[in-house]
């Protein structure tokens, strides 16, 4: 990309595609227009930047709120109310046919969030009846704003371990938002519980993607990755290595037990074990139903892996005291090798969100996982 901040047209290089022009809050709408176009590889695209404090920044379809890793910025281009002409621009060159999403990080996840107000542009998203559609990636954006718009009530109360006595972080207030999808020749409402920073609802694609963890191997007790961000459809391949693991279904609360909910009882594999010399691995497959934070670990008693840290997350809220790194404080201070001493002692940054107090206590566990998602699946 060839950036030129505030520069005109002066410095631009040579042209040799298409230039497309867009206009950043314009009349002081939070809108990009037009909100979408399609470029072919070489063309630029050159952002206005209208009164008010706009960025032009890439996100992805999933989180169209967040900022792509290694992603490209305009950085914030404040301009004065009653300016009307010499408007900084910032120019992207597309180099290719994939889509680019982007946002104004103004008030990025705050109630005011530009982009929560569906301040987004994309260049070649996917037709109008795709799952990447512009129409769903601007609900997605608009699905955060809502979230975002009443985050900041009242929390919920923290919870006590049902053993352990180990006082658990309070879940991140869900909030219930609706959204319309279009994937071909459906359309669906869906409500569901969404965070900042929570994945997009609409499915990836009608499949769905794979992501692939490896469960233990040689010397390791954990999930690999431990934490994946998933959307509903995709697949979670388990690839079982070396020793005798499974995959469990658990909650925050409760690390290292079988979740039951209702009398239903989460998901499980089962032990699968893998010889020492293996060189085939067998797999375990769990598709994602929504964008609620799942939780899970490997229940092999013998060596306590889940006090060891073997513990695994969908979707979990990094912003929120339930990141994963606090859940498997949770597993390693309950299961863990400090269990039995006298005072045991949470080990980690984040455990300013655990206390710990003698005794254990039994409590109800409030679960918030609810979850209203209507007929994907
Ligand atoms: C296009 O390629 C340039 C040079 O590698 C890069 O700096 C720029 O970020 C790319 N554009 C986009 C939209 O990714
Ligand atoms: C533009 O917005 C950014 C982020 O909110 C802020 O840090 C900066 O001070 C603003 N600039 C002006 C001139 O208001
Ligand atoms: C905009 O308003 C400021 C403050 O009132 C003034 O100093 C400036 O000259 C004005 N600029 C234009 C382009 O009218
Ligand atoms: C795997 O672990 C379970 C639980 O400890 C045990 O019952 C089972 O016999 C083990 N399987 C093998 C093949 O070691
Ligand atoms: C899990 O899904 C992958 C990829 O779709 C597939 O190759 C594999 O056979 C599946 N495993 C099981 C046990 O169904
Ligand atoms: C963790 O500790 C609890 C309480 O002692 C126990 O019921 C549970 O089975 C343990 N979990 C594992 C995986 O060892």
């Amino acid at each position: 990309m060839f950036a030129s901040l505030s520069l005109g047209l002066a410095l631009l290089p040579l042209a040799f595609g298409a230039v497309h022009e867009v206009q950043v809050g314009q009349t002081g709408q939070l809108l990009f227009q037009p909100e979408a176009i399609f470029a072919a590889p070489g063309d630029q695209v050159i952002f206005h930047f209208h009164p008010k404090n706009h960025t032009v920044t890439q996100s992805s379809f999933a989180d169209p709120c967040g900022r792509k890793e290694g992603g490209f910025t305009s950085g914030f281009q404040p301009v004065p109310a009653n300016q009307t002409d010499h408007l900084p621009t910032y120019t992207v060159t597309v180099n290719d046919t994939e889509p680019i999403w982007m946002y104004c990080a103004q008030a990025a996840r705050t109630a005011n969030s530009h982009c929560g107000k569906g301040m987004v542009f994309a260049i070649n998203c996917g037709a109008d009846d795709a799952p990447n559609s512009f129409l769903n990636f601007k609900n997605s954006a608009l699905a955060v704003g809502a979230s975002l718009a009443t985050a900041a009530t009242d929390a919920a109360p923290s919870t006590t371990a049902a053993y352990g006595g180990l006082t658990i972080p309070a879940a991140p207030t869900p909030t219930l938002v609706t959204q319309v999808i279009t994937l071909q020749q459906s359309t669906w409402t869906t409500t569901y519980s969404s965070y900042p920073g929570s994945p997009a609802a609409t499915p990836a694609t009608l499949e769905g993607e794979v992501h692939r963890v490896v469960v233990g191997g040689p010397g390791n007790l954990a999930f690999d990755p431990p934490r994946v961000s998933a959307r509903p459809r995709d697949t979670i391949v388990f690839e079982f290595r070396q020793k005798n693991h499974t995959v469990t279904q658990s909650s925050f609360e409760d690390p290292c037990r079988a979740f039951i909910a209702d009398g239903q009882q989460g998901f499980d594999s089962g032990f699968i074990p893998v010889a020492e010399g293996a060189a085939e691995f067998p797999t375990w497959n769990y598709t994602v139903k929504d964008t609620a934070p799942v939780w899970a670990y490997c229940r092999q008693p013998t060596g306590s892996h889940c006090g060891a840290g073997m513990v695994f997350a969908v979707n979990s809220d990094e912003s929120s005291g339930r990141s994963f790194n606090a859940f498997q404080n949770v597993a390693k201070t309950l299961n863990g090798t400090a269990v039995g001493q006298s005072s045991p002692t949470p080990t980690n940054a984040d455990s300013g969100a655990l206390s710990v107090r003698v005794g254990g206590a039994s409590a109800i566990l409030g679960l918030v996982t609810a979850f209203l998602f209507s007929s994907l699946l």
